[in-house]
């Protein structure tokens, strides 16, 4: 889809439909709304006297124009009450009235700056949004799908503002909306894709594509060179699966080529049966999912490439997959991470902190200022949070404090989880310096309790996303499968990051 933005008189849009918003219980339409209603001679005025149009959130009616305006159709899509209107409403409105008018096969649309001027929203900010969550809403997964879709596509999108000197701001706001919510769609293309399609091999090549369509620095060790780097841990994750593990580091340099600002570390397994310690098979299948914090570091870093922060940024994916087979990993044996800590194994299927201790590890040994991981690491998480919100940890607060700043900015809920001390005295081991279980209470806690083992003195903030990174219902901007969280929140973060 592209999208543009134009100044202009939106009632003159010579499109297939105009998207204009509306409040619940406003007395008068406003705006673009103002403009359209008095266009279309009082339809929407009317509609609204009859109790048709409420202004509910999200909710959208369909006005046909019958040759009153160049365009065919007008949308009018509730925001709900003026007072609670944030940003991320103005996201879920767009995708919802994207998806409806590509139900009613629109093809080009043009949008007024929904929500602008209220709740302090800028034009340029309704316009990134508005890009955002079309974007988003308008995704699908049909790879492998051989059936054509029913409906056709909305090839263009337009945001129209009357004012020509807010123009530039407006253009800057749709291209940088686009660019992030694409950057997510690249992240759910890969978490979307089945584990047979998204090997660690395959994950590899990803990265080697991205390096090349955006010039970044790509390196990918095999097993024997991880091996000699001393990653135990990650190795023996990977020595029970057929597929050779890929220890993959792209590098963004946006301020010469010397130093790295700040690591984004994403779990890579690309398929979690959990090993011996075997998951019960129902539901297993959504463990093709096991990789989507690297996804969202790769997809991140798409959208950084683009946006081009003055930052160096290194991403890391330590990809293997998780398999039980006769040389597989076993409870009781003890693992060497990079550095040296020996880690006792009680369950084969905490998996994901041991290939995150060695990529951490060699994150700090690249000389990372800070570090934030991002992992499907634990159901506890789940159990605590749900699919609503992803739970972050850390251990220094003024950067976790810009993480849950870059998240509500993304509308990517994220909500901070305790780090006490007192917690480590589960992960104790009696044959090695730790355990990678940590027992069933506080399971999302002890677990970054033992990456932050591996993390030591560096800053750094751990994400666990095992709640938030599928979802199995539409929820305005998010449809089903992959939601690509949380790549908007790690390129604000490093946007802000850049220009503090
Ligand atoms: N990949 C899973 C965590 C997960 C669970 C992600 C549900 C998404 C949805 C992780 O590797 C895992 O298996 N964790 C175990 C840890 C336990 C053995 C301490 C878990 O949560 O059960
Ligand atoms: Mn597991
Ligand atoms: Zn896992």
């Amino acid at each position: 889809m592209e999208i543009t933005a134009a100044a202009g008189d939106i009632t003159r849009s010579a499109v297939d439909a105009i998207a204009v918003g509306c409040y619940e219980g406003a007395a008068a339409p406003e705006g673009a709304a103002a403009a359209v209603d008095a266009a279309l001679g009082g339809a929407i005025v009317q509609l609204v006297s009859r109790g048709e149009i409420k202004g509910k959130l999200d909710q959208v009616t369909l006005v046909h124009t019958l040759g009153k305006l160049p365009a065919g159709k007008v949308a009018v899509v509730g925001l709900g009450k003026k007072t609670d209107l944030t940003l991320d409403r103005v996201r879920g409105a767009a995708a919802v009235v994207c998806r409806a008018l590509r139900r009613a096969s629109a093809a080009d649309v043009a949008f007024a700056p929904l929500g602008a001027g209220v709740s302090g929203i800028t034009v340029s900010a309704s316009a990134q949004a508005i890009a955002e969550g079309a974007v988003l809403g308008l995704y699908t997964f049909r790879k492998h799908v051989t059936k054509e879709p029913e409906n056709g596509e909305i090839k263009a999108l337009t945001v129209v503002d009357g004012d020509p000197e807010r123009l530039p701001e407006l253009t800057a706001g749709a291209a940088r909306g686009r660019i992030m919510a694409e950057a997510s769609n690249l992240a759910r293309d890969m978490v979307n894709e089945p584990a047979n399609y998204m090997t660690p091999t395959d994950m590899a090549e990803a990265a080697r594509g991205l390096a090349r369509t955006y010039g970044l620095e790509v390196n990918v060790l095999d097993r024997e060179q991880a091996r000699a780097l001393g990653m135990g841990a990650f190795l023996g994750v990977a020595q029970g699966s057929q597929q050779p593990p890929q220890f993959i580091v792209l590098r963004y340099n946006g301020r010469g080529a010397f130093g790295n600002d700040i690591a984004l570390v994403g779990k890579g397994i690309t398929f979690d049966s959990g090993g011996i310690s075997l998951k019960p098979s129902e539901g297993m299948g959504e463990m093709k999912g096991d990789m989507s914090g690297g996804a969202a570091v790769m997809g991140a870093l798409a959208a950084l490439a683009q946006l081009k922060p003055k930052i160096n940024v290194l991403v890391i994916i330590a990809a293997t997959e998780n398999l039980p087979s006769g040389t597989a990993l076993k409870p009781g044996d003890v693992v060497t991470a990079l550095g040296g800590k020996t880690i006792e194994i009680i369950s084969t299927d905490a998996e994901g902190r041991l290939t995150l201790a060695d990529a951490i590890g060699y994150a700090r040994q690249q000389g990372a200022k800070q570090v934030v991981d991002i992992a499907t690491l634990t159901g506890a998480c789940v159990v605590a949070l749900g699919e609503i919100c992803t739970g972050a940890f850390g251990n220094n607060q003024p950067l976790m404090d810009r993480v849950l700043a870059a998240a509500r900015e993304a509308g990517e809920l994220t909500w901070q989880m305790p780090m006490f001390e007192e917690y480590k005295e589960q992960n104790k081991s009696d044959v090695a310096d730790i355990k990678n279980t940590g027992g069933r209470p506080a399971g999302a806690i002890t677990a970054a309790q033992f990456l932050a083992e591996f993390a030591g003195d560096t800053p750094w903030v751990h994400l666990d996303i095992a709640g938030t990174n599928m979802t199995d219902k539409e929820r305005t901007y998010l449809v089903k499968g992959a939601t690509g969280v949380p790549v908007r929140t790690l390129v604000n973060l490093v946007m802000g990051l850049a220009s503090a």
